[in-house]
């Protein structure tokens, strides 16, 4: 089993959370899946939900295990670097969280985690949305990027003539699996366009 941990935090962008949830639906991932309160927020402004229950959560047939882990249980499994976690994203990630995250803040699960990554020497994405930034925000990207956390901004190309918002949304979840090197098969590729002189 290959372990992954997602965290929801309260910025907008929910729908990024749910797709890659979907992307570690595959029967060999575990995810332990941990939501702030303001993240069950936006869940519930966003898509609806009363509670953050992976079925819900999910949309579809649950194929893999998904382990819910209380916010402020900071006890849990992946609180510890002794617990085999492969890598951690945020997603979709608060100014709040990425604050927290560049200056070791750990008094919940999430960021406690996210230190765990970073000492640890294991992958750490934020999919962070917020805009436009403040000087505050991108010292805090500078900071969490040199203490080894990759930052993900929710930004979606448009060079492969995205149709629909679910096109937009697999774009930057499937950056994200790539980036966890999950693998995925939705066509997020650029093949490439050669022009000859
Ligand atoms: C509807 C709604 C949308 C929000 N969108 C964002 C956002 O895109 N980015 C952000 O940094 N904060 C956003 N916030 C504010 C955060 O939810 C707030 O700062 C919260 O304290 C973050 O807590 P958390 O990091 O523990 O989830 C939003 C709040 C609400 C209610």
């Amino acid at each position: 089993m290959r372990n992954f941990i997602v965290a929801i935090t309260g910025a907008s962008g929910a729908i990024y959370a749910r797709r890659i949830l979907q992307g570690l639906n595959q029967p060999a991932l575990r995810t332990y899946l941990i939501v702030s309160p303001a993240g069950r927020r936006l869940l519930h402004e966003e898509l609806g939900l009363e509670q953050p229950v992976p079925e819900r959560l999910l949309d579809e047939p649950v194929r893999s295990e998904i382990i819910p882990l209380a916010y402020h249980d900071i006890g849990a499994c992946v609180a510890s670097g002794s617990f085999p976690s492969e890598g951690m994203v945020i997603a979709p990630c608060s100014s709040s969280k990425l604050a927290q995250v560049a200056h070791g803040g750990a008094d919940n699960l999430i960021a406690r985690a996210a230190q765990v990554m970073l000492k640890e020497r294991r992958r750490l994405v934020l999919l962070h949305r917020e805009m436009p930034l403040s000087l505050v925000d991108v010292r805090n990207m500078v900071a969490a990027t040199e203490a080894g956390a990759i930052i993900c901004p929710a930004s979606p190309g448009f060079y492969l003539q995205p149709r629909t918002i679910g096109d937009l949304v697999d774009m930057v979840a499937g950056r994200v699996l790539g980036l966890l090197a999950v693998p995925c098969d939705w066509k997020i590729q650029w093949a490439g366009a050669d022009r000859r002189s």
